[in-house]
């Protein structure tokens, strides 16, 4: 079993991981093996512990810079970013689009340039236009860590949602999901369908066919990755029994054209209710990866109810982040999943 050292940091076992795959970059988890993703879970319970010791603080990444990218709004992903990078003691600076030279029409790739001759050890970056951050992983010698790009993929979200689900459910393996709303625009459902089918949940789709990719509208190969998912466009049996109810968010800034009637029919086809969810299992959950439409996809009395997990969410965030960063940079460079120790 393989261990790493770093100052200040619990050490794990490996649960099997695959220690050698040499990652560089987190982009999507469409290249993550079954191995990895639950190396990063568990590292993410080393860094939860560092989180709740009095002193937040380890010197694991002291001298690495962390650069947060970012070309679009952002509340949870930036800021647990940047409270990951400064708990493990790198130096992190922000930029945004609004204070960075693409105003001036400096392009994305001159700009990440500059950023890496700033000795930039990790970019982490947001970006509107799906393929962006792999564009820049091909190009820079920096780590890029995508945490965010159109309607593509948001890695570091679908892991803290599978943390969050393992953490109340006791494992990921076997259990029911269901994916409520905009699966068409969702980079958060994408890489959540990615690492939840790799972990062995049964997951099942709920959206107005407008809103669904054109290919689940019909039966998918048998080798497709998602051929296990099943897709309907009636909440109430998409919920019937579910153990996780994961509501997603509406992405009006993304939709080009009418895909809804209106968002009152919306939200009276679709909203997550106290109602609905009785026809959930007993002890299941409801997530929501934030921010939220109150009153579109998910009432106010289930996103604060005792079944909501949703800020626990948010606060698994900064620990995912953590085992991300420490994963990309650590100069042996195993996998992001790789054990993490004292
Ligand atoms: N879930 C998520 O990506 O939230 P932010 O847009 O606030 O980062």
């Amino acid at each position: 079993m393989t261990t790493v050292r770093r100052p200040g940091i619990p050490a794990l076992s490996n649960g099997g991981g695959s220690m050698t795959s040499g990652r560089k970059n987190v982009l999507d988890l469409d290249d993550f093996s079954r191995d990895e993703i639950g190396g990063v879970l568990e590292n993410t319970t080393a860094m939860r512990e560092v989180l709740n010791r009095s002193i937040r603080k380890v010197p694991a990444l002291r001298g690495h810079t962390v650069i947060t990218l970012f070309h679009e709004p952002s509340t949870r992903t930036r800021v647990s970013f940047e409270q990951a990078g400064k708990v493990l003691s790198a130096d992190v600076i922000n930029v945004t689009s609004a204070d960075n030279s693409t105003k001036k029409g400096e392009s994305l790739y001159n700009t990440a340039l500059t950023l890496q001759a700033l000795n930039a050890d990790i970019i982490v970056m947001r970006h509107p236009h799906s393929g962006a951050p792999h564009f820049l992983a091909r190009h820079l010698d920096s780590c890029i860590i995508n945490a965010g790009d159109g309607a593509h993929a948001h890695p570091s979200q679908a892991l803290l949602d599978m943390y969050t689900i393992k953490e109340k459910l006791g494992g990921i393996e076997g259990k029911r999901v269901a994916i409520v709303g905009d699966i068409l625009y969702s980079r958060v459902g994408r890489s959540n369908l990615w690492g939840l089918l790799k972990m062995g949940a049964h997951v099942t789709l709920c959206a107005p066919p407008t809103l669904v990719p054109p290919d689940f509208l019909k039966p998918l190969p048998e080798e497709h990755p998602f051929a296990s998912v099943r897709v309907t466009h009636r909440v109430e049996e998409a919920l019937e029994g579910a153990e996780v109810v994961m509501a997603l968010r509406l992405q009006l800034e993304r939709q080009t054209s009418g895909h809804l009637p209106s968002l009152r029919e919306y939200s009276r086809m679709y909203c997550i209710t106290t109602r609905r969810m009785e026809l959930a299992a007993p002890d299941a959950i409801v997530m929501h990866p934030g921010p939220m439409n109150e009153g579109i996809e998910i009432d106010p009395e289930v996103a604060h109810g005792v079944r909501s997990v949703i800020e626990q969410q948010v606060t698994n965030g900064v620990a995912v982040r953590m085992a991300l960063l420490f994963g990309v940079v650590t100069p042996d460079r195993g996998t992001v999943g790789r054990s993490a120790a004292k």
